[in-house]
């Protein structure tokens, strides 16, 4: 605390007030072409309840540029708030997830894609990830080109989270995906679906650096919860799974990261 002088008398600055984060996460928004006003009400309770907005992908059904002009026409107040998104598999779909991204960054979404982002001593790092299933059954380099290929995009996408997160240099982080980095929480869906639904090489950097919590979507019949090996909570925040088990709570989580954790 520095001293100030006031004419006579020394005023001590008070240090800044901490408060409380309120993070709110919802992934799977599938925006079609059309005015849809399920999001739009969402996106006001977000500017209501919430400090900080993520998306955690497939925010197009298609991958459209119209379907995310649709999206962005619905933001209302909630683009007054930092807006934080990951693009998923649907937004890759018709091979034109730049422009889907650049109309999103446009109306004020930061797009995370292996990058970071500070706000109030909180960093954030995001990825969309990747599948090929998980822990000791996860898919191995080992065999056909095809096979390789694919694990080489699951680790890659594993090593953009990581990159993402060894930047930050907040201590409270926020990890952001849209794959599944954990089997619990995406227990519901069928057995055969399970190692398309995310993949363990994204548990590895969460754990190793210290990772407040993670939200993903993706898996629309999985479970709401889970923890990492190393204890990390990780929430399934995928909108279908929402709708069906709080219909009559707002259609996303909020996570409070209090004033400790949450710098000036
Ligand atoms: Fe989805
Ligand atoms: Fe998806």
């Amino acid at each position: 605390m520095t001293p100030e002088t006031n004419g006579r008398t020394q005023v001590h600055a008070a240090p800044p007030k901490r408060e409380a984060l309120r993070v709110a996460a919802v992934g799977d928004l599938h925006c079609r072409a059309a005015p849809n006003e399920e999001l739009r009400h969402l996106f006001a309770q977000a500017a209501q309840k919430a400090d900080v907005l993520l998306l955690c992908g497939d925010l197009t059904d298609y991958g459209l540029p119209e379907e995310a002009k649709a999206l962005t026409a619905v933001l209302g107040p909630a683009a007054d708030l930092p807006v934080l998104a990951v693009l998923g598999n649907h937004d890759f779909e018709s091979g034109k997830e730049a422009e889907v991204a650049k109309i999103l960054s446009d109306a004020g979404v930061r797009i995370l894609d292996g990058d970071g982002w500070e706000y109030r001593g909180v960093g954030f790092a995001g990825a969309k990830g990747f599948m090929g299933g998980f822990r000791a059954r996860q898919l191995q380099a080992w065999g056909e080109a095809a096979t390789k290929a694919w694990v080489k995009e699951a680790t890659e996408e594993a090593l953009k989270l990581e990159r993402a997160l060894a930047r930050l240099r907040a201590p409270t982080k926020v990890a952001m995906l849209h794959y599944a980095p954990i089997p619990d929480t995406v227990a519901g869906e069928p057995l055969e679906i399970m190692p398309f639904l995310g993949s363990s090489r994204l548990e590895e950097p969460i754990n190793q650096y210290g990772t407040s919590f993670v939200v993903h979507g993706h898996a629309h019949h999985g479970s709401a919860e889970g923890r990492t090996s190393k204890g990390v909570p990780v929430y399934n925040v995928a909108l279908p799974l929402l709708r069906r088990s709080a219909p009559a709570k707002p259609l996303f989580r909020v996570v409070t990261l209090h004033p400790a954790e949450v710098g000036a």
